[in-house]
């Protein structure tokens, strides 16, 4: 047992309401699709600190980044009436979820420890359903990154990071031009969309971006502005090497850490790779956010799903009080590249990108440009979602227009409304 997981059992039994049971003998599965070096090397501190009070954990990964394997996987198991006990699960699926009865709350949990007072509103809506928490939230993600190999951005001459998807561009050709790849990326629906709304919000603004990503209204998914985003997505496109099809995107970071490319474009998970493979920020990699103005937020969370039983129920509360707990919020974060979803955890160990990263959601809240991912979840239901995927990944891997790209874009979403 680590000195983390021992004091985890410690301050986890510590924080439970007096006269509650002792919920040392909990069970739990875990639905998940953390299987990259960082993302498994923070659940595991989940589970080590769940197993340092004697509880049961069965580990249930799906692999697929951004976690569609797994919401199908899920899907199958609800239908089966074989739900798992707590699920990785975000956004307005953890409400549809509930919607339709399959979920259970942990409401009393979240009093006792008063959830309420330290998470940021805006969270605690998306935990809550009829009132009460069927989800714990682990962490704030960004989704609007650049990682960038600092050896070979010297090499091509380009000493300025790039705030505007012109000097991007720009950036890019000088990449180009010395043979170096400027970007890595996973030619994988979720990828392609992930690289789309960073570019809709810094073409367009944290304005246009709810309207368009969050909002679905048809002037905006209509818009030049829209055309003009899937015209940077085009010259993106133009920026990969040829063998992206398919690729994860944890090997795409890795090409960014060998040097075999200069950029990614993707989420702080990122970070968490770089980090489990021993690189350091600000030297081996920069962080830098994507060419715009505002916070692109991803939020992972547990959602506990409609299971019976003494174990099981247990579980469900012990694992819950865990995920919330301060210390736990902090080991996880720092494994994961995120941030803690609590508001009240001391950053002062946190490197340079995490830092910053709580900084501009700051600002972002104060002045309104903090906007959810469509990409991961965040912004609107999946049938939308499945239908903006599709037609991205279309227009990436083809030679659509861009404003052929809109007009689909716009019928898509007046369809799966
Ligand atoms: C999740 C991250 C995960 C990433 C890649 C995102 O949707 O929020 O936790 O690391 O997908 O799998």
């Amino acid at each position: 047992m680590t000195n983390f997981t021992k004091l985890m059992a410690a301050g986890a039994v510590a924080c439970l309401p007096l006269g509650s049971p002792a919920l040392a003998d909990g069970t739990v599965e875990v639905l998940h699709w953390w299987t990259s070096g960082g993302e498994a090397k923070a659940l595991g501190e989940l589970k080590s600190a769940f197993e340092a009070q004697d509880g049961t954990w069965t580990d249930s990964p799906i692999a697929g980044g951004g976690g569609d394997a797994a919401m199908t996987a899920l899907r199958a198991r609800v239908v089966a009436g074989n739900p798992p006990t707590a699920v990785q699960l975000k956004g307005p699926g953890i409400q549809e979820w509930a919607e339709q009865g399959a979920l259970n709350d942990v409401q009393h949990v979240a009093t006792d420890e008063h959830w309420d007072d330290v998470l940021p509103p805006v969270l605690a809506e998306i935990m809550k359903y009829d009132g009460k928490y069927v989800a714990a939230p682990v962490n704030i993600h960004r989704v609007d990154w650049m990682w960038g190999n600092p050896d070979l951005l010297e090499q091509a001459g380009v000493t300025q990071m790039p705030t505007t998807w012109d000097a991007f561009n720009a950036a890019a050709d000088k990449l180009m031009a010395a043979g170096i790849t400027p970007l890595a990326h996973g030619g994988q629906p979720w990828q392609d969309a992930t690289l789309f709304e960073d570019v809709v919000l810094g073409v367009g603004g944290a304005d246009f971006y709810r309207s368009a990503l969050v909002d679905l209204d048809a002037a905006a998914l209509r818009s030049d502005t829209m055309v003009a985003s899937f015209d940077q997505l085009r010259k993106l496109r133009g920026y990969v090497d040829p063998n992206f099809s398919g690729r994860d995107w944890n090997l795409a970071t890795a090409m960014v850490m060998r040097g075999e490319a200069a950029f990614q474009i993707m989420g702080d998970w990122a970070k968490g790779e770089f980090l489990a493979a021993g690189k350091v920020p600000g030297e081996d990699f920069t962080c830098t956010p994507t060419p715009g103005n505002g916070f692109v937020l991803n939020a992972d969370s547990f959602t506990f799903f409609k299971v019976s039983g003494e174990p099981n129920l247990r579980g469900q509360q012990v694992l819950a009080s865990l995920i919330m707990s301060p210390d736990f919020q902090k080991a996880f974060n720092l494994a994961k590249g995120s941030i803690p979803a609590r508001t009240d955890v001391p950053l002062d160990d946190f490197d340079i990108c995490a830092q910053r990263s709580h900084e501009d959601l700051l600002k972002a809240t104060e002045n309104g440009t903090l906007v959810p991912s469509m990409a991961h979840e965040m912004a609107v239901p999946r049938s939308v979602r499945g239908e903006f995927l599709d037609l991205v990944t279309e227009f990436f891997n083809s030679d659509m227009s861009s404003q052929d790209a809109v007009n689909r874009l716009a019928d898509a979403a007046a369809r799966a409304m």
